[in-house]
């Protein structure tokens, strides 16, 4: 990620450190933190200081090698792995959606187990395997930016919803990549970011970023949406997923499925662009993805809240947008078609 002339990642590991970008400063201040236990790791997911599936995950595969870290060398097998258990429950029980961060928690988990000879070989293979995660969550965004890139012509109008960009994974993005490349490549086009509600990521991270990438944007209010697409001002969605079910139904940011059904009805393209780790085969439909709910403060400040104290208030973070809406998945492994079929083909 470009920032100003610097190059950084969105979070990354070093000598038991977990450093990540605080999300919850920006667009105001560009500030680094560090983590240095597996507490303060899984604490900084749950309160969205690191957000993102993909950035989730990686955060969490780091944070479960801080579990190890942690362990004393002279531990025997049995209670390095009941510490290290431990440890992925609380970093597993942080948020429910994203696919990513229990893809990452049990990758690391089982490097773990297959290295539980000694705490120093365990620390040796989690390390190993976190940094696999963030290498391939990095290359997986660089491929779609490149694949995803070639959808977008000259003078286009682009919507996105949320942020999928170089803030939501280790580096690079999904939704954003192929703008990315685009750029790059001296094409020109336009870009609508919504999310102004329930948490602004569209305004305070979608905008920051192709702000950094000078790239022409308008930040609108997701009520917009409709009215743009039926002036014709956009001729292509493109958003990111948090979890995708076997049957290509997405989980993504709230507000995305109206966004989708919006676009059926005005025959514009949707597409949503995700690496392989945020499919889930275990997951039949778009039904059985959990949907988090975030507590109602998040909505309101205060005082707001406060007067709200006969109502009930309820925050949903995700919500499922069919495949019938999605006009493909764009992938590491090229654009996919959201049925059961296509995806199992590339998933295995
Ligand atoms: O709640 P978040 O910010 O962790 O949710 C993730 C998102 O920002 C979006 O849903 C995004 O489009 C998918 S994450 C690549």
């Amino acid at each position: 990620m470009r920032v100003g002339k610097k190059h950084y990642k969105t979070v990354w590991f070093s000598k038991g450190t977990v450093y990540l970008i605080d999300q919850h400063k920006l667009p105001f201040k560009f500030k680094i933190v560090r983590s240095r236990t597996y507490q303060a790791t899984a604490k900084a997911i749950k309160d969205m200081v690191v957000r993102g599936a993909g950035a989730i995950g990686v955060t969490a595969g780091f944070g479960l090698v801080q579990a190890v870290y942690a362990c004393p060398l002279y531990l025997k097998r049995a209670a390095l792995l009941s510490r290290v258990k431990k440890a992925k429950q609380t970093i597993d029980s942080t948020r429910p959606t994203a696919r990513n961060l229990f893809y990452a928690t049990e990758r690391v988990w089982e490097a773990v187990k297959a290295n539980a000879q000694s705490v120093l070989m365990a620390r040796r293979a989690s390390e190993r395997e976190a940094l696999s995660i963030a290498k391939e969550d990095e290359e997986a965004g660089k491929t779609i930016g490149m694949i995803g890139e070639k959808l977008i012509h000259q003078n286009m109008g682009i919507m996105t919803h949320c942020n999928a960009g170089w803030l939501a994974f280790s580096d690079w993005g999904t939704a954003l990549a192929p703008l990315y490349v685009a750029k790059r490549k001296g094409k020109k086009f336009f870009v609508f970011c919504n999310e102004t509600r329930p948490r602004s990521q569209g305004a305070n991270l979608t905008a920051w970023e192709l702000g950094n990438e000078a790239i022409p944007h308008a930040v609108v209010a997701d009520t917009s949406a409709g009215s743009l697409m039926q002036q014709k001002r956009i001729q292509m969605i493109i958003v990111g997923a948090d979890r995708i079910a076997a049957n290509g139904d997405v989980a993504n940011k709230i507000g995305t499925y109206q966004v989708a059904v919006l676009a059926k009805e005005n025959n514009i393209p949707f597409y949503v662009a995700a690496p392989l780790a945020t499919f889930d085969k275990h997951i039949k439909s778009g039904r059985q993805i959990p949907i988090e709910k975030r507590s109602g403060n998040e909505l309101f400040n205060r005082k707001w809240f406060k007067a709200l104290q006969k109502s009930k208030v309820e925050n949903f973070a995700f919500d499922i947008t069919p495949a019938r809406y999605i006009k493909g998945i764009i992938t590491e492994r090229g654009i996919i078609r959201a049925n059961r079929h296509a995806i199992q083909k590339n998933l295995s």
